[in-house]
């Protein structure tokens, strides 16, 4: 679909994020010309971190829970599943911080980069198909469903392992089928009996926890969410130590196929408020819980394509380039991001879209207005690609892009772009 009004094709980054893509790519092609490539950045993570941080604090949260004024503080986890890039996991790792963690891979990945236990928060669906092949002490596990419940419980008491369960709201339904709920999370009924059950354990039961999905468009819905979690504590006596309210606050300079923003009616500040009016509402609470997603990531990467060839036919310019969104940027389906030239080209703008290398009609990154100055050995960058961009990249007839990692130490190649020996070599068990 084409919006009737292109939007300007940095979709509102100030000029300095622009200049700061365009630099970090330019470094990345002066060490090696190849392309495509994501380059990811920590300081664009840790800037919306500190807006989270302002935001809530700014509503009277501490930053630490040290000060006995303030009995409860907030904690953000990294959404491994998001970005699941070992320098992000370091980085994230030297401060201190958590990793919330969905499956046996992820929950390696944590280990071998060095995050302690009582650092590690397990979520997901159907755990215990997995983790009872750790016996790891001081883990935070938030179970799924009674099934899992009854597999793990003698595991978690053994392990001191702390405790929660997702509750299901009303707010989570398919998206493609309303009238029917996820497939996450105890209904309120099962959570109800599920606590009291465990309550009468001799277990660490301390958090309840809730995902909605990703970009929640407004602070209501999560407030609506905290409401029926309250009853369902209320109902089970349980006082929760930690609130988990999973991920969801939207992504920023994201626009739908149909050109509206994701974050337009969600403010940070009404969130943050809204969180410290929820407090009263579970008289021990310590901590807040965040594992936001888009919103932390989104802004930390950038994917580099260099366009191939140039066709025009029925009026529109085509570029077919090295990648596009069956390889590297699936997003494109349902999000439209800045789309930016490294090169200057200027004049007279033409509806263009931009394609990926593979054989299907379905490989175009984006469709809009571009300058026609744009020729073949041109780069473009697809800014906010932090996020979901590394698990949903594809192999289709390519490897994988090369991957650069950016932080104050400077540019480093953290993953090479795929050989064809790698490409290949994953048939070599059948002789
Ligand atoms: C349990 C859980 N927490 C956090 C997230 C991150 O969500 P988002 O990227 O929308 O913030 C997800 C995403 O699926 C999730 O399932």
């Amino acid at each position: 679909m084409v919006p009737k009004k292109p939007a300007p094709l940095d979709f509102g980054h100030p000029p300095e994020t622009v200049q700061f893509w365009k630099r970090l790519v330019r470094e990345a092609l002066s060490f090696s010309p190849s392309t495509p490539l994501y380059v990811f950045s920590s300081e664009p993570i840790a800037e919306r971190i500190s807006e989270l941080d302002a935001a809530l604090v700014k509503a009277g949260f501490p930053l630490k829970t040290k000060n006995p004024k303030f009995k409860t503080s907030f904690q953000h986890w990294l959404s491994c599943k998001t970005q699941p890039v070992a320098p992000l996991l370091r980085w994230w790792r030297e401060q201190g911080r958590g990793i919330e963690v969905v499956s046996e891979f992820e929950l390696r990945a944590a280990l071998v980069e060095g995050f302690a236990p009582e650092n590690i928060l397990i979520n997901g669906p159907a755990k215990h198909r997995w983790l009872p092949r750790f016996e790891v002490r001081d883990l935070s596990v938030n179970f799924d469903s009674p099934a899992e419940l009854a597999a793990l419980l003698p595991l978690a008491k053994k392990l001191n392992w702390r405790l929660g369960i997702r509750i299901l709201t009303r707010e989570e339904v398919d998206a493609e089928n309303p009238q029917f709920s996820t497939q996450f999370g105890f209904a309120p009924a099962e959570a109800v009996a599920a606590l009291t059950q465990l309550l009468a354990e001799p277990a660490r039961m301390e958090t309840v926890h809730f995902h909605l999905r990703s970009n929640v468009s407004s602070v209501a819905i999560f407030e609506r969410a905290i409401a029926e979690v309250t009853a369902v504590c209320q109902a089970a006596k349980f006082h929760p130590l930690h609130l988990d309210i999973g991920g969801g606050v939207p992504v920023r300079h994201v626009l739908t196929r149909g050109s509206k923003v994701f974050d337009g009616e969600f403010g940070l500040g009404s969130f943050a408020e809204m969180l410290r009016q929820s407090v009263k509402l579970f008289p021990a609470l310590r901590e807040i819980w965040l594992e936001n997603g888009r919103f932390v990531s989104s802004g930390g990467g950038a994917l580099a394509i260099k366009i191939l060839d140039v066709k025009e036919r029925g009026g529109v310019r085509q570029l077919i380039c090295d990648s596009g969104r069956t390889l590297n940027a699936l997003h494109s389906l349902w999000e439209q991001h800045a789309l930016i030239p490294l090169e200057e080209r200027v004049g007279e703008e033409v509806l263009t879209v931009v394609h990926g290398p593979t054989c299907m009609a379905f490989d175009q990154i984006a469709r809009m207005s571009l300058p026609r100055s744009l020729r073949a050995g041109d780069h473009l960058l697809w800014l906010d690609a932090g996020s979901y961009h590394i698990p949903w990249e594809t192999r289709f007839s390519h490897g994988h892009a090369a991957v650069w990692w950016h932080d104050k130490k400077g540019m480093r190649l953290a993953r090479e772009a795929q050989s064809f020996e790698n490409f290949w070599g994953q048939w070599s068990g059948v002789k």
